[in-house]
């Protein structure tokens, strides 16, 4: 039933693939409960693909310009000429925000428009909404996490099965959690553009994803999770940013963790960040970190395990 006092929202979506189809799914399904919440009643009003749309027809008939493509070009591109257009943006885009967010944050406040990007860092996870928006004056000291669902499923593998990387890749691969070329996730670069994002969300200071060093797990060996098991220490691919002498400190590197850390019982695909400030001590929040809807899955009082 279509609620009387809201008016329509027209939402216009550049991509169609996992996430695109996802969301397009979704905003239909959940329509009349955002319009009671909101009092906006959104309906889509075009989808780009490669074989379908028109940009410009697209971004002419949108109030909000929703970006699912990936990649730098012509996602750059569509987005700056959405924010032009002054309409708001909407993107789940590591790799462009890492390397172009002060443009396009610059582009939508000269233009009076907002630019959100939750689904950029950690899947449904709200971490930036947190960093942003929650603790926005708590004067964050250091954020660190898990933030790549791929890495973290191919080391718990790992880790539970005895599994040797390539045979824990190729696992990954076969379920879905790892694309056909996994370069990107394995090598930390996805994690380096991911703490590069939060880094600029918690500290307010530029950071482009070049300026952070990364290491991924491509080298690790079942030698090196028996050696950690061995020591009651769990191996993660850590994202860590932190204030440190007057700058900011921001890497990605394979960490040992002790087997109490928050962060040590994060398996499987999930994500996880902690945040920390003398405000707040410290919050973890997790979640899953990739893909559309799951069946719900038991959960703890602080994270979820799988
Ligand atoms: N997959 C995840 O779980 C996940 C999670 C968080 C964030 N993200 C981010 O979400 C974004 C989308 O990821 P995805 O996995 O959904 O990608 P995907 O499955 O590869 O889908 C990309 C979509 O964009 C369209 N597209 C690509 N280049 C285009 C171009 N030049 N012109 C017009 N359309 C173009 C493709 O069109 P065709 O259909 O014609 O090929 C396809 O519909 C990425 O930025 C990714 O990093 C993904």
């Amino acid at each position: 039933m279509t609620s009387p006092s809201s008016s329509a929202f027209r939402v216009g979506l550049l991509g169609h693939g996992t996430v695109g189809s996802a969301f397009h799914a979704l905003l239909e399904e959940r329509a009349e409960a955002i319009a009671a919440s909101v009092g906006l009643r959104p309906e889509l009003s075009g989808v780009l693909t490669r074989g379908r749309g028109d940009f410009d027809d697209i971004v002419e008939r949108s109030d909000l310009v929703v970006e699912l493509m990936g990649g730098l070009d012509p996602a750059y591109e569509h987005v700056m000429r959405a924010i032009r257009a002054g309409r708001h943006v909407v993107t789940a885009n590591k790799q462009l925000l890492s390397h172009h967010g002060e443009e396009l944050y610059a582009a939508a406040r000269e233009h009076g428009v907002q630019l959100r990007f939750e689904a950029a860092v950690c899947g449904v996870v709200p971490v930036i909404r947190v960093i942003h928006e929650t603790l926005a004056a708590a004067h964050i000291q250091r954020v660190h996490g898990i933030v790549n669902g791929t890495t973290n499923f191919i080391l718990s593998e790992m880790t539970t099965t005895g599994a040797s990387y390539e045979d824990a890749l190729a696992e990954a691969q076969r379920l879905g959690y790892a694309e056909a070329d996994p370069t990107d996730d394995v090598s930390g670069r996805d994690a380096a553009a991911k703490m590069a994002i939060l880094a600029r969300l918690a500290f307010g200071a530029p950071v482009h994803i070049d300026h952070v060093p990364y290491e991924g797990i491509e080298n690790l060996s079942a030698e090196d999770i028996a050696y950690a098991r061995e020591l009651g220490l769990s191996l993660k691919l850590v994202g860590s940013a932190e204030r440190v002498d007057g700058g900011i400190a921001v890497r990605v590197f394979p960490t040992f963790l002790y087997a109490q850390h928050p962060l040590a019982a994060v398996n499987g695909s999930f994500n996880a960040v902690t945040i920390e400030s003398p405000a707040i001590t410290e919050i973890t929040l997790s979640g899953p970190g990739a893909g559309g809807p799951r069946r719900p899955r038991r959960c703890s009082a602080t994270w979820c395990r799988r």
